[in-house]
């Protein structure tokens, strides 16, 4: 039997300029051996390893060919449509074959370690990461002497995968009380959020699947999606999350079939609380932000199939996240002494999130320049005036001392080119007025 193949305009060339092709096929099998064999250009532009490649779309009297087996019959079908499958979306190509694979890092990393190598001295507004006054507040000598004094070697010796029976209960208590079901079995421990999100990536997603992230976004955990083979497809994302309206008409425009929405719960989404069952959901959490990231301990929680699936992935990384390390929170969270630290540690960072937006508004009167007004979180988000570049704005602002992550970072194909990311967590009240004022001396610069 024949069936009409509908060609893409940008596949056309590789049928002889031909928008329609007729093909004698009984099957999908067929089909594609049949492209492959007559017309060898088009096969090797749209299949690979012999079956359509991820890079098109196919679709069979309109149904989505992913949705059939390889070698479904093609009786009483009528038309093949094959389209690239990312036209119009900004999705990051596959490397070609004969290239090495590519390995992400994070921008943003790179800033911080451009800042702290920084001989004159800098006030960093780059650094994500607790206070040290917030880290000193924990009393982490006593804890970790209690620990040691009491465990002995257990709390020095490897752990269980899934991690501390009793963090795992500390961690579902947590997760119920932010409106998430979970018991003990859902959650898994693991060396902060960024290993969640590495894990969780490892277990969902195949090579050339595609990814929707937020944009901006956070690069280290967009980078962990990507060294797993997804392809990005960003979506506009502002304080109340993604863009609902924009994703889908991305979405489609781009014709990708996304197998993971990467997207970040915090005053934003709420996502896993929402799930209840009818969607696979990991919620990645950590105790970094609110106690010590040194520790490196956070967490995942997902159905107990896809705890198993990580677990295993886990096993071939650091078979257990650090057995102190859990001890200390587990010994922290016993002590009763959790809640009334985050209370702190809110009080604490929204005085500096106020002084930064006062000095801000002091300081950059009258230019333009804009930051956003978030619930909670470490960060701002500024955005320069007539298209200025943040990264030309980072180079004078290390010459005057002051250092920030420019837009770029928080991107792979959107451009942020003229925002950047305030970070306010680290630097005393006094040191944000100081970065502050060397702020405005570098814009002055640029401007
Ligand atoms: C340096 C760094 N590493 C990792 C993370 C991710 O969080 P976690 O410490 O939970 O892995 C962050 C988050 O901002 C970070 O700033």
């Amino acid at each position: 039997m024949s069936v009409i193949v509908r060609l893409a305009t940008p596949l056309r060339s590789a049928a002889g300029g031909n928008a329609t092709i007729a093909i004698d096929a009984d099957d999908l099998a067929s089909l594609r051996r049949e492209i492959a064999t007559r017309y060898p250009e088009l096969g090797a532009r749209v299949l690979r390893d012999g079956a359509f490649g991820p890079f098109v779309s196919v679709f069979i009297d309109g149904e989505d060919a992913r949705f059939l087996d390889g070698d479904a019959a093609l009786a009483g079908k009528r038309t093949v449509e094959i389209l690239p499958a990312m036209s119009g979306g900004a999705v990051a190509e596959l490397p070609r074959d004969d290239e090495p694979h590519p390995v992400y890092g994070s921008f943003i990393d790179e800033t911080i370690g451009i800042a702290a190598r920084q001989t004159r001295d800098t006030v960093l507004f780059a650094v994500g990461s607790p206070a040290r006054e917030a880290l000193e507040m924990v009393g982490a000598d006593e804890l970790a002497r209690t620990v040691i004094e009491r465990d002995g070697p257990a709390a020095l010796g490897y752990g269980i995968t899934e991690g501390d029976p009793e963090l795992r209960a500390i961690v579902a208590d947590e997760m119920r009380r932010r409106g998430v079901r979970c018991s003990t079995e859902h959650v898994i421990v693991t060396a902060g959020a960024l290993q969640a999100v590495d894990l969780a990536a490892r277990c969902y997603l195949r090579p050339g699947d595609v990814a929707v992230v937020e944009s901006p976004h956070f690069t280290n955990a967009i980078s962990a999606l990507r060294n797993h083979g997804a392809r990005v497809l960003e979506v506009p994302a502002d304080e109340d999350g993604i863009d609902t309206a924009q994703a889908e008409r991305i979405i489609r425009r781009s014709g990708a079939r996304p197998r993971v929405f990467f997207v970040v719960p915090s005053f934003q989404n709420p996502i896993a609380s929402l799930a209840d069952g009818r969607a696979s959901t990991v919620y990645c959490g950590s105790f970094s932000k609110v106690f010590l990231p040194g520790l490196r301990v956070g967490w995942a929680v997902a159905t107990t199939e896809d705890v198993a699936r990580m677990a295993a992935a886990k096993q071939t990384i650091d078979s257990s996240t650090s057995s102190l390390g859990q001890r200390i929170v587990v010994e922290f969270h016993h002590q009763g002494r959790m809640p009334e630290h985050v209370a702190q540690l809110r009080a604490f960072y929204a005085a500096k999130q106020q002084r930064a937006q006062e000095a801000l508004s002091r300081e950059f009167a009258g230019t333009g320049v804009t930051w956003n007004d978030p619930d909670g979180g470490f960060y701002l988000w500024v955005r320069l005036p007539n298209g200025l570049s943040s990264q030309l704005l980072f180079d004078a602002a290390l010459e005057e001392g002051v250092a920030f992550v420019p837009g770029r970072a928080f991107g792979v194909e959107r451009d942020h080119s003229s925002a950047f990311r305030f970070s306010y967590s680290s630097p005393t009240l006094e040191r944000i007025d100081e970065g502050v004022r060397r702020l405005r001396r570098a814009f002055d610069r640029i401007a």
